[in-house]
């Protein structure tokens, strides 16, 4: 398995990290990805992917902080950050119009930023949206995004949208979500062929159930796997094999 949307840079976890990474393999992750949310989580992300060798770096901006973007001196910064042979995409960047913590128009200008930093770099973007699917499409057309490719993280939408971005020849991924009652997402990743499913925690978040109200961790991916082995009708070794291809091949791995 690969968990490929952690955030062990978070304080939830500066007490145990060592030991949460541990857990993780001990539960056969092979690989996590650790996702920046900004400069300094970004920063953090590569140190530990430079300390940890299962442990590779997404760097990039949040929407919610999208407000302190600077379009004239940030994409340089990024793309100095993300030269780095351990960082493998750009995010998270994209769109929340759930929260709005960050302005409609500053939110589309970091994200087009940044999808340009990622055509630059060459490397696959990770995206954040909620509430904001065709606005975030339209950007990713407008910005030929299809030359990096990347992954809807934690794909909250309908099976139409879950189609047309995957025919976009985006990935979906899902995490504990999956397990919730009540969720849009099996009928999702129903719908969309398994090559195109990355598994995730998005950690301390989404606790998978029956753990929910827990801190999330990398160890937990196992629950969303199994989850996703029984909508799919499948046996978990198949499921680990499929997404941990697909997610290597995205993020170009082993490196
Ligand atoms: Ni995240």
């Amino acid at each position: 398995m690969i968990d490929t949307h952690a955030h062990l840079d978070f304080d939830q976890f500066d007490k145990d990290r060592e030991s949460v990474i541990s857990q993780a393999t001990v539960a056969g992750v092979e690989l996590i990805v650790n996702i920046g949310t900004d400069f300094r989580s970004s920063a953090i992300s590569l140190a530990l992917a430079e300390a940890y060798a299962n442990i590779y770096a997404v760097v990039g901006l949040h929407p919610h902080d999208s407000k302190v973007w600077d379009s004239k001196t940030d994409p340089a910064r990024l793309e100095k950050l993300a030269d780095h042979p351990k960082v493998v995409a750009i995010g998270e960047c994209g769109l929340d119009y759930y929260r709005n913590y960050s302005p409609h128009p500053d939110q589309k200008r970091a994200f087009a930023d940044q999808i340009a930093v990622a055509r630059n770099m060459k490397l696959p973007l990770v995206i954040h949206n909620r509430d904001a699917f065709p606005d975030t499409f339209d950007i990713l057309l407008k910005n030929s995004a299809h030359k990096v490719g990347g992954v809807m993280h934690c794909f909250a939408g309908d099976v139409e949208q879950a189609r047309q971005i995957v025919d976009y020849g985006f990935y979906i991924s899902v995490g504990g979500r999956l397990t919730y009652k009540n969720s849009a997402d099996p009928a999702n990743a129903a719908a969309v062929p398994l090559e195109k499913i990355l598994l995730e925690t998005d950690c301390p978040f989404l606790t998978p159930a029956p753990l929910r109200g827990k801190r999330n961790h990398p160890a937990l991916v196992a629950l969303v796997r199994a989850k996703l082995a029984e909508i799919k009708q499948l046996d978990e070794d198949e499921v680990d094999d499929v997404t941990t291809a697909a997610a290597k091949k995205l993020f170009g791995l082993p490196r």
